[in-house]
C-alpha cells in the first residue's frame, strides 16, 4: 500500500508515520510537509533510513505538486493544518489557506486520481463547547474560534466529496492529544518547558476549562483501525475519559517535575475560550479500539522526553517567544471578552 501523509513533520503526523512503518514495514509512505513553523524533520530522524519512507517538501495548496504526489497513492491521511487557536485569534488567514484551501486541493486531486481512501483529520473543536454530557458524530457543528471554523469548513468539504463524487472520505475528530515532540505552544509542552526553565506558566482565565486528554500513540492506533476497517462516508470521534481542568493538569505536571505551583500565573482569558469539549466515541469502539495509555503513564513518559530533549525544544521556545499573541498583552482583567456565552 502506498500512503500519502500530509503534515508528517508535525507532532501527530510524525508519530503516525513511525507507528505505521513499524506495523506495515513493506508499505510505502510519502510525507509531504512545507516545514512551516511547526514542522521539524528532527522528529523523524529514526525513520529516515526506512526504505519505504520518502520526504517531499511541498505546500498542499500547490495543485501541480499535489497532482504529482498523488500518483499511485492508495490512501491519503491528511494532518497538515494550522492548529493553534491562539494564533488563529491573531491572524485567521493562514488557517483559511491551509485548512480550507489546502484541504480542497487535496480532495480535488484525490478525486481526479481515484484514490481509494482519504482520511481527513479534523478536531473535536468543530462541535464547539459541550457543557454537559458528550456529543456523538451527528451533533451540529458550532465552531467558535477561527481555527475551529476553518477545520469545520475542511471537515464539511471532505464530506461533500464523499456525497458528491463517492470519494472514500472518512472524517476523524480527535480529542486533545499530547505526547513527546508536541510544539511547546500547546498547554502540556508549554507547561513542561516553562517549568524546566523556571518561567511563569500562563493560565488563561480561571483555569477551570476542561479538556479530555489522549496519548498520541492511542490516536495512531485509532487511525490505523479507521484506515483498515472504517467505512467510507463515516465520521469517527476519538474521545478520552481522562478529563481534567487546565489547573488540575498544570498542577499535576508541576508535582511530577517537582516545581512549585507559585509558577502558575493567571492571565487574560483566551477570547471565545471553549469551556469544555466532550465526545461520545462508541462508533470507534465498535471497531475494537480502546485507549491503552492512562493519562498518568502518558504524562510521565512525556515529562521524561521533554527533560531529555531540551536541545530540541530550546530554540523552538526561543523563536515562539519572539512572536507573542497580541491579545495576551492586554492587562489582566481589562478585557470585555465574553468567555462563556450561550452554547448550542
Ligand atoms: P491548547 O493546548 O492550546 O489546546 P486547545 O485549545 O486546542 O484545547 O490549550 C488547552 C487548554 O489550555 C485550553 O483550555 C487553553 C488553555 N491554555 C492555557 O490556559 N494557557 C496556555 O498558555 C495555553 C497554551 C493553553
Amino acid at each position: 500500500m502506498k500512503l500519502l501523509v500530509t503534515g508528517g513533520a508535525g507532532f501527530i503526523g510524525s508519530h503516525f508515520i513511525r507507528f505505521w512503518l513499524r506495523r506495515h514495514p513493506s508499505d510505502e509512505v510519502v510525507n509531504v510537509d512545507q516545514l512551516g513553523y511547526a514542522g521539524s524533520l528532527e522528529r523523524l530522524t529514526d525513520v529516515e533510513s526506512h526504505s519505504g519512507y520518502r520526504f517531499v517538501r511541498g505546500d498542499i495548496c500547490d495543485s501541480d505538486a499535489v497532482h504529482t504526489l498523488m500518483q499511485g497513492v492508495d490512501g491519503v491521511i491528511h494532518f497538515a493544518a494550522q492548529t493553534h487557536v491562539d494564533r488563529s485569534i491573531t491572524d485567521a488567514s493562514p488557517f483559511l489557506r491551509t485548512n480550507v484551501e489546502g484541504t480542497g486541493v487535496l480532495l480535488r486531486q484525490a478525486h481526479a486520481q481515484a484514490v481509494r481512501r482519504f482520511i481527513h483529520v479534523s478536531t473535536d473543536e468543530v462541535y464547539g463547547p459541550v457543557l454537559d454530557g458528550a456529543v456523538d458524530e451527528r451533533a451540529a457543528l458550532s465552531p467558535r474560534s477561527p481555527y475551529a471554523a476553518s477545520k469545520a469548513a475542511g471537515d464539511m468539504l471532505a464530506q461533500s466529496f464523499f456525497h458528491t463524487y463517492g470519494l472514500g472520505v472518512i472524517v476523524v475528530r480527535p480529542t486533545n492529544i499530547f505526547g513527546p515532540g508536541q510544539l511547546p505552544e500547546k498547554l502540556i509542552p508549554l507547561c513542561l518547558t516553562h517549568a524546566y526553565e523556571g518561567r511563569p506558566i500562563p493560565i488563561y482565565g480561571d483555569g477551570l476549562q476542561r479538556r479530555a486528554w489522549l496519548f498520541v500513540d492511542d490516536l495512531c492506533d485509532a487511525l490505523e483501525r479507521i484506515m483498515e476497517q472504517g467505512s467510507a462516508g463515516s465520521i469517527y470521534n476519538v474521545a478520552s475519559p481522562q478529563e481534567r481542568t487546565n489547573l488540575e493538569t498544570v498542577r499535576r505536571i508541576l508535582q511530577l517535575v517537582d516545581r512549585s505551583t507559585d509558577l502558575i500565573q493567571f492571565v487574560m482569558d483566551r477570547p471565545g475560550h471553549d469551556r469544555r469539549y466532550a465526545m461520545d466515541d462508541r462508533a470507534l469502539c465498535l471497531l475494537g479500539w480502546q485507549a491503552k495509555t492512562s493519562f498518568e503513564e502518558g504524562l510521565s513518559s512525556t515529562v521524561k522526553w521533554y527533560w531529555q530533549h531540551a536541545e530540541w525544544w530550546r530554540p523552538i521556545v526561543q523563536a515562539l517567544r519572539e512572536n507573542p499573541y497580541h491579545w495576551l498583552n492586554r492587562p489582566f482583567g481589562s478585557g470585555s471578552v465574553q468567555t462563556s456565552g450561550a452554547v448550542v
